[in-house]
Parts: C-alpha cells; sequence; structure tokens
C-alpha cells in the first residue's frame, strides 16, 4: 500500500508547507542492496573500553573510515557508543553528551548504536542504574533523531565483543537492514554462532521453511531469505495455492500446500525437507477482529488455532521428529498488539503475546541443539492486513512512531533473516520489534 503523505512531504511544494505547520516530515528509508555501502559516511566511536577499541577495529576490517573523536565540519554516518565499562551515573554523561555533540553531524539515515551491560539485580545498585539508564537515554534519543535515522543498542550479558553475535548484531544495526528497527535493544547471552563467510549471503546451505508464504510479509521473508542464499520451502493453504506457486517460482523454492492447523502438518513438513530444517519462519497468521463484547467462540478459536497453537504443535512434532538440522534457528512472528495490546483484538494479543512467551520457554530446548527461536513483532506494516484500515485511521496509525511512516514487508523480512543466520547464535528467546518505535502502548 503506498503512502502518498510521505511522497508528497518529499516530492511536491508541500514539504516547505508542512515544515511550517511542525506536520510530520517522514524521509524515504534508506533499505539494503547488494554493493551498496554499508554506512555511507566516517564512523564515531565513543567510550574508553576495550569494547569501544574491538569495535573500531571491526570497523576497519569493514573497510569504514572511523573517528575516535569528531572532526569538525565533517558528516557523520553513525555514531557507536560504548558504556560497558561504565559502573557510576555520575560518568554515564561523559559518553551521552559526546553524542549530544555529534548529532547535528549526521547523515541522513544515519545509525547510532550504544553497548551496555545487562541489568542484573545482584549486581552494585549504582552498576545496575547505569545498565538501566543506558536504555532510557537510548529510547529518548531515538525519539529524537529525525530525517530517517535510528538509534538501537546492544546489550552484553556476560559475553565481550568476541561474541560473534556482537559483531552480527552490529553489522546489523549499522545497515540499511535494520531501517525499520528504532528503539530497540539486542542481548547477546551466549558466545555461540560463527560470523559468516560472505556478509552477502549469511544463510547459504541452508534449508528454510517458511508458513504464510503465498503473499505479505510471508512472500518478503521467502525472497529475503533466498537472496540470502537459503533454499526455501514455503507453506501456504491450498486456497493460496496459485501464489504460492508464483512466489516459489521466483525464489526456486518448493511449494507445500498445507493448512499448519492439520494434525499431520509437522509430519509433512519434515516429509518435505528430508535433508533436515535449518530456519523456521512461523510467519502465517489471521485476525478475526471484534471488541470482546461481541467475540464469539469460532473468532476466537481460529486465531489461537492458527496463530499459536500450530506452532506450539510443530515445534514440538518437528523436535520429536529430529527433523531439524545442526544449529537450527526458529522465528516467530508476534506483534506489537501483544505487547501493548490493542481494541478490538483480546484473541489476536492473546496469541502474540503467547507467541513470546512461547520462545521465552522454548529457548532451552533449542540451545540444546546449538540453535535458537526467537520473535519478532512487527508494529504497522504496509501489507493487505493493514490496508483494510479505514483510511483516516491508517494515515494516523502510520505517523504514530519516530520515523513516521509504516514499515514495508522487507522490513520485517531482514529482521528475520538476521535472527536466522548463523552469527546470530548468541542471541536466544527474544523478541526483536521492527515497529519504527512505535510511540503508543510498551
Ligand atoms: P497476510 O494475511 O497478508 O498473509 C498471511 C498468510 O498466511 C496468507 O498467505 C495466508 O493464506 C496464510 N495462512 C493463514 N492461515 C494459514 C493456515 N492455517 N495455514 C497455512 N497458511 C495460512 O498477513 P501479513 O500481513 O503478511 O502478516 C504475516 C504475519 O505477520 C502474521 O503472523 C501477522 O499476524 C504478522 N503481523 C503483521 C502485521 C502487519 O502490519 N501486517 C503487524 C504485526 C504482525
Amino acid at each position: 500500500m503506498k503512502d502518498t503523505y510521505l511522497d508528497l512531504v518529499n516530492n511536491s511544494p508541500l514539504k516547505s508547507v508542512a515544515k511550517a505547520l511542525g506536520l510530520p516530515q517522514p524521509v524515504e528509508l534508506r533499505r539494503y542492496g547488494r554493493g551498496r555501502d554499508l554506512v555511507s559516511a566516517p564512523v564515531l566511536v565513543l567510550g574508553t573500553s576495550d569494547t569501544a577499541d574491538a569495535v573500531a577495529e571491526t570497523l576497519l576490517g569493514w573497510e569504514l573510515e572511523v573517528r575516535r573523536n569528531p572532526v569538525v565540519g565533517e558528516r557523520i554516518g553513525a555514531i557507536i557508543a560504548a558504556y560497558d565499562n561504565i559502573t557510576d551515573p555520575s560518568r554515564l554523561g561523559s559518553v551521552t553528551l559526546g553524542i549530544g555533540e555529534a548529532l547535528r553531524a549526521l547523515t541522513p539515515n544515519a545509525r547510532v548504536v550504544t553497548v551496555s551491560r545487562a541489568r542484573d539485580a545482584q549486581a552494585a545498585p549504582a552498576a545496575n542504574a547505569v545498565a538501566s539508564g543506558v536504555q532510557g537515554i537510548l529510547r529518548s534519543l531515538a525519539k529524537e533523531l529525525r530525517r530517517g535515522a535510528t538509534a538501537n543498542g546492544i546489550i552484553l550479558d556476560g559475553v565481550g565483543a568476541e561474541a560473534p553475535s556482537f559483531t552480527g548484531a552490529l553489522r546489523f544495526l549499522l545497515s540499511a537492514r535494520s531501517a525499520f528497527v528504532d528503539g530497540q535493544f539486542l542481548t547477546v547471552e551466549t558466545a555461540g554462532g560463527a560470523l559468516p563467510e560472505s556478509w552477502d549471503s549469511p544463510l547459504a546451505g541452508r534449508t528454510a521453511v517458511v508458513t504464510g508464504a503465498a503473499r505479505g510479509i510471508g512472500e518478503a521473508i521467502a525472497k529475503t531469505l533466498h537472496r540470502d542464499g537459503a533454499t526455501i520451502i514455503g507453506v501456504d493453504v491450498p486456497a493460496a495455492g496459485q501464489s504460492l506457486a508464483s512466489v516459489m517460482n521466483q525464489v526456486r523454492g518448493t511449494a507445500l500446500q498445507l493448512d499448519i492447523t492439520a494434525a499431520d502438518a509437522g509430519e509433512k513438513i519434515a516429509a518435505a525437507a528430508p535433508g533436515g530444517i535449518d530456519i523456521l519462519v512461523h510467519n502465517a497468521g489471521i485476525t478475526r477482529d471484534k471488541l470482546l463484547a461481541n467475540m464469539d467462540e469460532s473468532r476466537w478459536d481460529s486465531v489461537v488455532a492458527v496463530n499459536l497453537a500450530s506452532q506450539l504443535a510443530m515445534n514440538e512434532a518437528l523436535l520429536e521428529k529430529k527433523a531439524f538440522g545442526a544449529a537450527p534457528r526458529v522465528v516467530s512472528l508476534a506483534s506489537t498488539s501483544g505487547i501493548a495490546g490493542n481494541r478490538g483484538q483480546t484473541n489476536y494479543a492473546a496469541t502474540k503475546a503467547g507467541v513470546i512467551g512461547m520462545v521465552e520457554a522454548a529457548a532451552g530446548e533449542f540451545a540444546k541443539l546449538g540453535g535458537g527461536i526467537n520473535a519478532v513483532a512487527p508494529g504497522f506494516i504496509e501489507t493487505e492486513m493493514t490496508a483494510k484500515i479505514p483510511a483516516l485511521t491508517r494515515q494516523v496509525a502510520r505517523r504514530l512512531n519516530s520515523l513516521q511512516q509504516g514499515g514495508q514487508p522487507i522490513d520485517v523480512a531482514e529482521a528475520i533473516a538476521f535472527l536466522s543466520a548463523p552469527q546470530s547464535g548468541g542471541i536466544n528467546g527474544e523478541v526483536l520489534r521492527v515497529c519504527g518505535q512505535n510511540l503508543v502502548g510498551a
């Protein structure tokens, strides 16, 4: 669905009118393309920790220009701020004000990435106050940035900068792959995972099953995982067979017509991937919105069956059949409705919050296989689902995030591709929001 307001404020005389009236001024977000620069201007690395030094080394290895102090008059493509050696709140300002000084030099679509320690109730109160304080800084800063710039954080939970998933998360957050991820934290909690041979094809040699692959976000996921090197098995209901076949033709994948609520769904999926499933994306989902006072059993039950019960059953069946390959990665679609709640969506929010509970509790089981399971929670994404929202409500809903626009299916797909990749092996049981930092709710 086209966002006409975004086009108008960027390509017409309305631009200056919007500015004068203080109306939202969303900009076209920079998105990933093979061969495009990772970051378009020098990167400023702030902080005095070993991590800051290691980050500078990593960036040089990626052939980026690195600065440890701002250079007067020079544009900056990204700021990385290391807080991980700070244990006293009186030192929070040293790094944070350094970020502030550099903000005016940021290019459009720039990135700010903080690196900090995990909160730990057993730590000294001052150290834990710092860990928590960084979250307040980051979330507020993300709301101040404009022109497509984002701010996100990496939390090191008992690991250091040498963890492959720290490097993987850093690259994802710096890159245009994270265009609609804003105000979020990624926690790296194990030294697991491995850096890919090629950052452009991190999924080479992996087999991925994507449910609901016939259209919308599922189609984008199938195409993105294929672009990153994976072999795709796309699943969708028989009624969507034609579109599924068309998508699978485009990615040279296998189409599997199957209702995921069928009792033998796990068995059929296992049979379609005899070499083992390396990546499973639980994307298929439905809405049957009604205020709870008007909710009937069929609306309630169908949403629970498709969005949650089928995923639990499929995970269990595939684990039992040992149908996963080595170090499998599972990603499940949650929603910001499951985090903040949404009027008319008690059924949908129950399942999307349920998915978050599911990945939390299943993380240990997948870790035993050397793998992991995470959730991605999209906010407002431009799809057939959101095109059904009444026009005025849709216009308002699009602006209610820090980037002042809806995300594209590709933005969700990029986050899923990232979490599916070997370099994300140290990230497990988490929820990554792809919502442009929704201003409403949690
Ligand atoms: P969509 O309705 O465009 O596509 C969903 C796909 O799942 C369809 O191809 C459908 O045929 C398939 N499907 C439905 N029931 C199935 C079943 N029983 N077995 C097999 N396939 C089935 O939805 P969209 O917008 O692409 O959403 C994809 C996922 O993202 C869903 O889980 C949705 O809840 C979630 N999401 C979407 C957001 C948005 O803004 N569009 C926001 C937050 C979450």
